[in-house]
């Protein structure tokens, strides 16, 4: 089991640049070291440390290898005004996201709408992020992603992994913050388990499936060869939706379904965006309005037993932001040495066991 001691809490500024540091040595330039760490950073501070820092061996692995290509831009392969396609080049995600974005944003404001195609990037990671850069502009968003990775999830009614973890994600802007619904069709993303492995936790039923096809919660089963599966969300709804970001993600981005891919684990994404301006179907008060009228509604509901509020999508990660930003990131001990390991055999000082070489420090859990 783990306690409190195993863990270490890190400030985040000082988090982003070590890992800056440590891409840098691994190849990226400097902005896109930056923009690469920051991302992976953000994911933790939202409270999504299945898609932080704790990635960080593995993307300078797959630089390293060639999965992940250092240097590349979005690039338009297809151009008709509103519907734009373009092509990652296995760019990191968090670069070539951004770049797609910011296109789609582009033509959104000239035409209303615009459904933009990103295939072949590297890991797309949080996808929230990319409904929060269009909600930062103005727009709503819709992304279906699917992921190109070794199969992780049954379908409906299967026992063993066919589909991999494709998120869904919608943003719409809203003050103070946008609201972001953004998850993977699976029960729960893999990194989830990969943190409870190294948490040495179980766990909760109804999730897994060992490499038999039976119910499970020990999350080694999705580390094992051969590998168990991860179940959808909602039975049947969750795989229905996760054939879609499939059809729309991986095929309608110029990009690909989930099938055998030369290499066993490419960790690609293809992402499909609808990006749109509400105030050309409702003004932005009305929308406004209508969100702090639903909000006040839904929050009106007395509270479950255990329940210590009702949040609208996106609540959450503010408030672990928020949290976050105050205590510092927690890590795994575990995870923190691997940072450390992997910064140092690129001559990288930035992180230490100990936390000693991170500005701002890494201390014990209070
Ligand atoms: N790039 C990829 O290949 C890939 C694959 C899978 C998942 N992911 C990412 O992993 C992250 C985590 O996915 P997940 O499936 O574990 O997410 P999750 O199960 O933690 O759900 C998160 C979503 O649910 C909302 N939410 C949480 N609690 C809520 C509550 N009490 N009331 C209302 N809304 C609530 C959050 O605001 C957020 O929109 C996501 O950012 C996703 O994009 C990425």
């Amino acid at each position: 089991m783990t306690g409190p001691t195993d863990i270490v809490h890190i400030d985040a500024v000082a988090l982003t640049e070590a890992a800056a540091a440590t891409f840098a040595a691994a190849g990226c330039a400097p902005e896109e070291a930056w923009t690469v760490a920051d991302g992976l950073v953000e994911a933790n501070l939202f409270g999504h440390d299945s898609h932080g820092i704790g990635l960080l061996p593995r993307y300078v692995d797959n630089l390293r290898q060639g999965i992940a290509r250092a240097g590349q831009s979005a690039r338009i392969v297809a151009d008709h005004g509103a519907l734009v396609g373009m092509d990652g080049g296995r760019g990191f995600g968090q670069v070539v996201g951004e770049q797609a974005m910011a296109v789609a944003i582009e033509r959104a404001r000239a035409t209303g709408v615009c459904v933009a195609g990103l295939a072949n990037a590297h890991h797309l990671a949080r996808i929230g992020r990319w409904a929060e850069q269009c909600a930062g502009e103005g727009f709503v968003s819709v992304h279906f992603v699917n992921v190109l990775s070794r199969p992780l999830v049954a379908p409906w009614g299967g026992t063993d992994a066919r589909l991999a973890t494709d998120p869904f994600c919608v943003g719409v802007p809203h003050a103070p913050h946008p609201l972001v619904l953004d998850y993977a069709t699976s029960m729960v993303a893999l990194g989830k388990v990969d943190v409870a492995l190294a948490a040495g936790k179980r766990m909760a039923e109804g999730l897994l499936l060992d490499a038999a096809g039976r119910p499970t919660t020990d999350p080694a089963v999705m580390f094992a060869e051969p590998a168990g599966a991860l179940l959808p969300f909602g039975q049947h709804k969750g795989f229905a939706l996760s054939v879609m970001c499939e059809i729309l993600g991986g095929a309608l981005s110029g990009g690909h379904v989930q099938h055998e891919h030369p290499h066993p684990n490419p960790m690609l994404n293809n992402m499909l965006s609808i990006v749109f301006a509400p105030d050309r179907l409702v003004t932005r008060d009305a929308l406004a309005r209508q969100v702090g009228e639903l909000a006040a509604w839904l929050r009106g509901s007395p509270l479950a037993p255990g329940a210590t509020a009702i949040h609208l999508p996106g609540e959450p990660e503010r408030i672990a932001a928020r949290e976050r930003t105050r205590d510092g990131i927690p890590l795994p001990r575990r995870t923190f040495a691997a940072l450390a390991g992997c910064a140092r055999a690129l001559g990288v000082a930035a992180f230490d066991e100990a936390g000693g070489g991170v500005p701002g420090g890494a201390r014990g859990a209070p």
